[in-house]
Order: C-alpha cells, then sequence, then structure tokens
C-alpha cells in the first residue's frame, strides 16, 4: 500500500493565514477546490496542459494540478477568488466581460490569473506578448481573440488610472510643494 502521510501547512492564502493538515500525496488543485472549498480554480486535464487550474504561488503562475498541496508550506498562494475586489469585478476581469473574453467561463480562471502576472511584469504588453502567455490556455468555446482584446483594454485602462492617481504628485513636485 502507498503510504499517504498527513502533513499539517501554513500558508497564506488570499491574504488570511491557513493552517490545515493535508495529505502529503493530494495535489494543490484538489486541495484548493474540496478542502479550501475555493471552486473558482478548475480542474481539467490533470496534467499540466490545460491551464484551468492555473494560481499564483510567491507571485507566480503554476499550474495547481502539477504541485502538491504540502508544497505550499510558508508560502503565498492567489487564487481567482483572491484576484477578485470584495465588490464588483477587477478591471481585467470587467475588460473580459466588456471584450466578451469569455463564454461558458471554464478556462477564464486561469487565464485571469496568467494575466494578471503578466500584467504586473508588464503595464504595457504587446498582442504578441499575451499571445504567449495565452497558449499556456487551452479555451474550447470562445476566440482566442477577444481574450488579447480585453487584455490590452485592461493594461490602457490600468496605466490611465496610475497616472491620473500620481497626476496631483506630479504637479506638488513641478510646483515645488
Ligand atoms: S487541470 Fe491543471 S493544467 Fe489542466
Ligand atoms: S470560455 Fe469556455 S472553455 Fe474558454
Amino acid at each position: 500500500m502507498i503510504s499517504n502521510p498527513v502533513k499539517t501547512i501554513a500558508f497564506n492564502l488570499n491574504g488570511q493565514h491557513v493552517q490545515e493538515d493535508v495529505q502529503s500525496r493530494l495535489n494543490l488543485a484538489d486541495f484548493l477546490r474540496q478542502q479550501c472549498h475555493l471552486t473558482g480554480t478548475h480542474v481539467g486535464c490533470e496534467h499540466g496542459v490545460c491551464g484551468a487550474c492555473t494560481v499564483l504561488v510567491e507571485g507566480r503562475a503554476v499550474r495547481a494540478c502539477l504541485m502538491l498541496a504540502v508544497q505550499v508550506d510558508q508560502k503565498t498562494v492567489t487564487t481567482v477568488e483572491g484576484i477578485t475586489p470584495e465588490r464588483g469585478l477587477s478591471v481585467l476581469q470587467e475588460s473580459f466581460w466588456s471584450e466578451h473574453g469569455l463564454q461558458c467561463g471554464f478556462c477564464t480562471p486561469g487565464v485571469l490569473i496568467s494575466l494578471t502576472q503578466l500584467l504586473k511584469d508588464h503595464a504595457s504588453p504587446s498582442p504578441e506578448q499575451i499571445r504567449d502567455v495565452l497558449s499556456g490556455h487551452l479555451c474550447r468555446c470562445t476566440g482566442y481573440q477577444n481574450m488579447v482584446k480585453a487584455c490590452m483594454v485592461a493594461a490602457k485602462r490600468m496605466r490611465d488610472e496610475l497616472a491620473s492617481a500620481q497626476a496631483p504628485v506630479l504637479h506638488e513636485v513641478k510646483d515645488g510643494h
């Protein structure tokens, strides 16, 4: 019989400290869904191909079906629930809505997670950079083109919001205040 000992892990999940007893052979995607009840992380292929299970670990996008839950001990994990504001939607989520970047939505949480990382790394991503990220995600029903459009729209809105938030500060510096 294969042994599956239980280990206690402590980690940061969407900004909250979490401590859980976990079977050492349980993968991170099943752990998040079944034990943490965060069902926004989807499971498609279960072998690292479709990207539906993508979450951020230490700020980087990973396939949760290819990681064991015990591997996130003492780390930071962000799921699609964690990138969603308490009220309403994030800029990226709103852009997916306005630009029709989804249909059934099965692939969407993983796509949003990967693009969130891209937008953190690149304020003005090129369509090629966005396509490169999307190449790690399988979508069975919508066109990828609208996802590219949605990400471009979100990036512009985020740049504009940042510029207007910084404008008063720049004026003060210029005026010598
Ligand atoms: S379920 Fe993890 S990549 Fe498909
Ligand atoms: S929107 Fe249906 S799988 Fe992508």
